[in-house]
């Protein structure tokens, strides 16, 4: 906790570090009540800087100094400073030995950064700035280093001793025993991890295509061995992968994975020792949802991801951190693409980047993919630059093509391998591999904001010429009220009435070249002309949503029913559904702020009817059909968000479609259920697709509260062998008026489940999301269960983050009671683990996207945040850029 104002640092202002650290040797003696840390560092001056010999400045937090020496000599006090951030002194000559003693306290570190106690164990997260609080060190990416850990603790209770690298000695002192660890890889602090705890591991072993075998171990709590598979089968997936998509091979001859309880974040990609929130881990058809066993194998992918995008090749600064998260988000994405429904993710992705980081990019804390300041980097690991940041190297790769893709990765990883580089290092790669200039595409890294993208279409008969004319223009962002037009990759193609996909002839173009192209919109209004267009076509633009910015095209709902119909474009054929949709959802919330009666559209339904029966339709893609925009994607689409009306709207829609299609929906339900019941699970593309369209029906049918379907619904939650089921049940009876049905399945469950901490975050969750009354008091009823703690993150995103972030229409209650309980949260949270605190804000700061009455509500909240004192810089820095005019 501070006093003084704290300041944003810049990326102008970034300066190549006066020294190195070559080699780093570091010694953990583990204890119940503190920790020693001691570091000898070949510390070595930076010659590009120079032959004088500057103040070597040391970073540092929360360390008791226990002693200091240069090249065996110790340091007298009056030969080094401390302050609370750093540990100061002057070197004498260009390379030396320093070697410091610090004393910590994991024990008590609730931060969850730096060295820490989660339940049992011992464990580390360094990313970003973390590792100055185990030792004194330069404590930035650009630093690289060899790391020796040698680590020591009581033999009984500790068994297992890890860091980073290969294993290279071990021994036994009394009680306690020791093992050290070698990592020939030069990395950066971030990258330093240690576990220490009874760990049981599953072990297997992979062959890479140079035929090495590498050991792959993934480290549990002995209860939660039966629960491993999955992520190992996913690793061995990813590792495959990377050969042979990317041609990456791994490194060390051990490659092991850490399932902790407490985590700020996912996982974390040290080298060679990644360590993973159990939630990213563990899975199990009884315990884990389909969506969840999806996360366990994209996470893990991520992860080892990052060895080459990341590790092997690393960040210069933490400016450039999209650099390897919106790399390896792309990669990781396109992992789960080839493993399970391709379009189906695409979706996936679509409606969750257009619903959150759409809302970050027009909020308070808007920023380009690579910032140009910051107060605190941990309030930068974003949804811009990991979702935005993926979506610009997708359209890296929609320009240059899959090969001229391939071609610019291999020289970015072959010429930066070992180095710590930036996004213009990157961008280089891909131009000098492809003889491309992207001058004008690096302005997705600079500017901030969502591009708007207007299209309008001329036909001219009597030359057979159809013209596409594009507008952009994108809002201003803080810091940035001009923005220069970005070079827009639009995939596209022209559909004839019947349907067929027209061959595609630019004016000025000798030929046709194929019936799908990409348009390289770069002016702030630019045209294209097609000829040998015969009659007026369809046009299917920004297929798979080739870039991430708000098209408007003025579609009437006969073209959208074309497209539905016939796009080849999987992705836009959904697209068409959702506008569509939305069309008529927004029709109904004009209506209910007219205060008019709500009448049901019977097109829709007419059209779901059509989809229910078409038998020809993917089942994961009639359940993406079938879903109505959320209540926060409409949110951000409006104007002014009228949380009510929205509800409101939506709710009435979802009523009238289950009342006008009951009767297919029921039939079709029933026998997916039967289908179930007689298949052991798998999560599988197929069955996943199969148990995510039931789900879908059984919200439907049961609000048409009819006693048959809350039967069926009770039998599923009983029944289910797998939690995909019983969950879906669970959240239906959860958020019904059948009280006494709900209240027995959520005793029942958590007597069954009570044991298991990830089970109880879903149980949590479910809770919070209902729409029915008095669920806020329900939640405050629920941080005194005896499975809820304040301490551990995952608890208080399924509790809180679920009510805040996932229930709009209880979060933005009139009486401001919402956004009051989560001010609380934020201020007790703020000296426990600003990082949670600080993401758990969020929803506060969209407070300018609602009507007076609630932006007061919520900025008075925020103001009494900033009012409350001791904030963490995390805090300070959400509340006061919310704040900001
Ligand atoms: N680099 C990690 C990833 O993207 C995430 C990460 C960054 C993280 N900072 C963290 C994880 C802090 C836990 C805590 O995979
Ligand atoms: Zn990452």
């Amino acid at each position: 906790m501070r006093s003084e104002t704290p300041v944003a640092v810049q990326l102008k202002d970034y300066q190549a570090p006066d020294y190195f650290i070559e080699r780093t040797v570091l010694d953990f003696d583990l204890y119940d009540d503190h920790s020693t840390v001691t570091a000898e560092l070949t510390v070595l001056r930076n010659s590009d800087k120079g032959s004088d010999l500057p103040p070597l400045v040391l970073d540092g937090q929360e360390l008791e100094l226990l002693s200091v020496s240069i090249d065996g000599q110790e340091l007298p006090s009056s030969a080094y400073q401390v302050s609370d951030n750093h540990l100061t002194l002057q070197p004498q000559t260009k390379r030396f030995v320093l070697r410091t003693q610090v004393r910590i306290h994991p024990e008590s570190n609730t931060a969850l950064e730096g060295l820490y106690r989660s339940g049992k164990m011992f464990c580390t997260q360094c990313e970003a700035e973390g590792f100055r609080k185990i030792t004194y060190y330069l404590d930035r990416p650009d630093v690289m280093s060899a790391f020796t850990t040698t680590v020591r603790a009581d033999k009984q209770r500790f068994p297992v001793l890890l860091s980073n690298g290969n294993p290279v000695a071990q021994g036994e002192e009394g009680a306690r025993h020791w093992a050290t660890w070698e990592d020939p890889f030069k990395k950066p602090a971030y990258l330093f991890a240690l576990v220490a705890g009874d760990l049981w591991c599953v072990e297997d072993s992979f062959t890479t295509m140079s035929q090495r075998e590498v050991a792959l171990r993934i480290y549990v709590e002995p209860e939660n061995l039966g629960k491993v598979q999955h992520a190992m089968d996913s690793l061995k997936k990813s590792m495959k992968w990377d050969e042979e998509v990317y041609g990456r091979e791994y490194d060390l001859d051990i490659f092991m994975i850490v399932a902790v309880s407490d985590f700020n974040m996912g996982a974390m990609e040290n080298k060679g020792l990644n360590i993973f929130n159990s939630s990213c881990v563990l899975a199990s058809p009884e315990t884990a949802t389909d969506a969840a066993h999806q996360r366990v194998e994209a996470v893990v992918a991520h992860e080892y991801f990052h060895n080459w995008s990341g590790n092997r090749v690393t960040c210069r600064d933490w400016f450039q951190l999209s650099l390897k998260e919106g790399f390896t988000v792309f990669r990781d994405a396109e992992f789960s693409a080839d493993m399970n429904s391709r379009t189906v993710k695409r979706i996936e992705d679509v409606v969750f980047l257009r619903t959150n980081q759409f809302a970050e990019d027009a909020g308070p804390m808007a920023h380009p993919i690579r910032p140009d300041s910051y107060i605190e980097i941990s309030n930068f690991y974003t949804l811009t630059v990991y979702e935005k940041g993926s979506e610009v190297v997708r359209m890296l790769r929609t320009l240059l093509g899959a090969d001229g893709f391939r071609k610019g990765s291999d020289l970015y990883f072959e010429r930066h391998d070992g180095q710590a580089v930036t996004c213009d290092d990157f961008i280089k790669a891909m131009e000098d591999a492809n003889g491309a200039d992207l001058s004008q595409f690096k302005r997705w890294y600079s500017q901030a904001g969502t591009p708007r993208l207007a299209v309008s279409s001329y036909y001219d008969k009597a030359s057979a010429e159809y013209t596409l004319t594009f507008q952009q223009s994108c809002p201003a962002t803080p810091g940035q009220s001009e923005k220069l037009p970005f070079v827009i990759p639009v995939q596209m193609a022209l559909l004839s009435a019947d349907g067929e996909h027209l061959p595609l002839q630019l004016k000025g173009e000798d030929s046709a070249q194929g019936c799908e192209r990409v348009l390289a919109v770069s002016e702030a209004e630019q045209s294209f002309t097609f000829v040998g267009i015969e009659a007026e076509p369809l046009p299917s633009l920004l297929r798979s949503f080739s870039a991430p910015v708000k098209m408007s095209v003025e579609y009437s709902r006969e073209q959208l029913l074309a497209l539905m119909q016939h796009d080849s474009d999987g992705f836009n054929r959904w697209e068409a559904a959702q506008q569509l949709q939305l069309a008529i959802l927004n029709g109904l919330i004009a209506a209910v702020q007219a205060g008019k009666t709500l009448k049901s559209d019977p097109q829709l339904a007419e059209v779901f009817a059509g989809l229910l029966a078409d038998s020809s339709l993917d089942q994961a893609m009639l359940a993406e059909m079938l879903s109505l925009p959320s209540e926060a994607l409409l949110a951000e689409l409006a104007e002014v968000a009228d949380v009510e009306a929205i509800h409101q709207a939506r709710e009435f829609l979802r009523k009238a479609l289950a009342q006008a299609l009951y009767a297919p929906m029921w039939q079709r339900y029933q026998a997916l259920r039967a289908q179930s019941r007689e298949q052991a699970y798998a999560a599988d593309a197929e069955q996943i697709a199969r148990r995510s369209l039931q789900g879908k029906l059984l919200a439907y049918l049961m609000l048409t509260e009819k006693t048959e379907v809350k039967a069926a619904c009770v039998e599923q939650f009983e029944q289910a062998h797998n939690m995909t089921e019983r969950l879906n049940a669970l959240a239906c009876l959860v958020n019904s008026s059948f009280a006494a049905e709900k209240a027995q399945a959520l005793a029942q469950f958590a007597e069954h489940f009570k044991d298991d901490a990830l089970v109880m975050d879903q149980w949590f969750s479910v809770q919070a999301g209902s729409v029915c009354p008095g669920t806020l008091n329900q939640v405050k009823a629920l941080m005194q269960h005896p499975a809820f703690s304040f301490k551990n993150p995952n608890k208080i995103r399924a509790l809180i983050g679920g009510f805040c972030a996932q229930n709009p229409i209880h979060f933005h209650a009139a009486d401001g009671e919402g956004y009051r309980f989560l001010a609380d949260q934020v201020i007790a949270l703020n000296a426990l683990n600003p990082q949670i605190a600080s993401r758990l804000l969020t929803p506060l700061t969209r407070w300018r996207k609602y009507a007076p009455a609630r932006q007061a509500q919520m900025r008075a909240e925020l103001e009494r945040i900033r009012a409350s004192g001791g904030l963490s810089k995390d805090v300070f820095e959400v509340v006061s850029k919310s704040l900001a005019d």
